[in-house]
């Protein structure tokens, strides 16, 4: 047998386990393995989640989400010119509201003047071809923590969806392009619809958070807009219960129904199964939100050492696109978008 032994060592002899399929044939070198992926991530699948706050030149740390600040607006701007420059497609902005301004009915939230919007008119007039998402949802301006406005300790529907339109319109109005309503209040997205469309903003797109569960994992971001700490109870009136997986696919129905033009899952990893599920069922565009948490837990264990951040990153964002996700909001955006950049 020693003497029968192949002379040329990349051709070591086959043993007898008779087989026939060999699926590590097609990843035995980097061509190979190129060659037969199936999905790719690239920097048209981001949107990039972004925390504004009072002042100039401010850069505030949130403490649980390291790596990620609270931006004034003129820095705002300057991350914007760096989406441009990264051919990031769209950004998110969410405010952190001084409590002075906060009450019981989320008034802030119609003030044409708000951080928010204030943001938005300057980044739409420095870059005018940027895709900016704004939030609809009164929790950052509530002193109560929630979305909707209270009346006898219920968060009241049709109240509240009469309030979200008028945000709608003040954030479109500010040239907002995208009007994301995360409140998961019923009717919400036909009724601002037919607002937006009243006014003539007949091209703001809708991108529903269409399945959005009550979920742990949105602590840190509670504390970067300052709703944490003020939360009475919890959200599970409104938001889904994350046992539930055929609800989703009926409040994604009913937001396509009412116009949405884009649907949202969130969170993103915890929730893979609904996100496929809903590509499946519907092939509208899906978006999944790698929500704060999950951004904590990845840059938190990678600071500690405890695994590698950059790797965890682009695995966790190469898992939305293999569920059928259209695109990813993520606060790793500009990160994997510049290690994208590098190939
Ligand atoms: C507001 C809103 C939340 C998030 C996005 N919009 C928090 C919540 O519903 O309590 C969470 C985003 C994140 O955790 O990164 N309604």
């Amino acid at each position: 047998r020693q003497a029968e032994a192949p002379s040329d060592a990349r051709r070591p002899q086959a043993h007898d386990l008779g087989l026939i399929h060999r699926p590590r044939r097609n990843r035995k070198s980097d061509w190979a393995r190129r060659l037969v992926r199936e999905n790719v991530l690239t920097t048209d699948d981001l949107i990039w989640p972004l925390f504004v706050t009072e002042g100039s030149g401010v850069r505030t740390p949130v403490a649980s989400m390291p790596g990620v600040d609270r931006l004034s607006v003129d820095v705002i701007v300057r991350e914007a010119e760096r989406a441009v420059k990264l051919a990031i497609p769209a950004i998110a902005l969410f405010p952190y509201t001084d409590k002075a301004f906060k009450d019981a009915r989320g008034s802030e939230a119609l003030n044409a003047n708000n951080l928010v919007c204030r943001a938005v008119r300057a980044v739409k007039s420095a870059f005018p071809d940027l895709g900016i998402v704004t939030d609809v949802a009164l929790d950052p301006y509530t002193d109560h923590g929630h979305d909707g406005v209270i009346a006898d300790g219920r968060i009241m529907n049709d109240e509240t969806v009469a309030i979200l339109v008028e945000q709608a319109l003040v954030q479109a109005e500010a040239g907002a392009d995208v009007i994301a309503p995360s409140d998961m209040m019923d009717g919400r997205v036909a009724a601002i619809r037919a607002g937006l469309d009243r006014a003539g903003l007949i091209d703001v797109q809708i991108m529903a958070y269409a399945a959005k569960y009550a979920s742990a994992f949105y602590g840190p971001f509670r504390d970067a807009v300052g709703s944490g700490a003020l939360l009475i109870g919890d959200k599970r009136t409104y938001q889904m219960d994350p046992a539930n997986s055929a609800e989703a696919l009926r409040e994604v129905a009913l937001d396509i129904e009412e116009g949405a033009d884009m649907v949202m899952v969130k969170p993103g990893l915890p929730y893979l199964d609904i996100i496929w599920r809903v590509k499946d069922s519907f092939g509208v565009p899906t978006f999944a939100y790698q929500v704060s948490g999950e951004y904590a837990m990845i840059e938190g264990a990678a600071r500690a050492g405890w695994l590698d951040g950059d790797k965890a990153m682009v695995e966790s964002l190469i898992a939305f696109k293999r569920a059928g996700a259209s695109g990813v909001l993520t606060y790793f955006a500009p990160r994997v978008a510049e290690r994208l950049a590098r190939g």
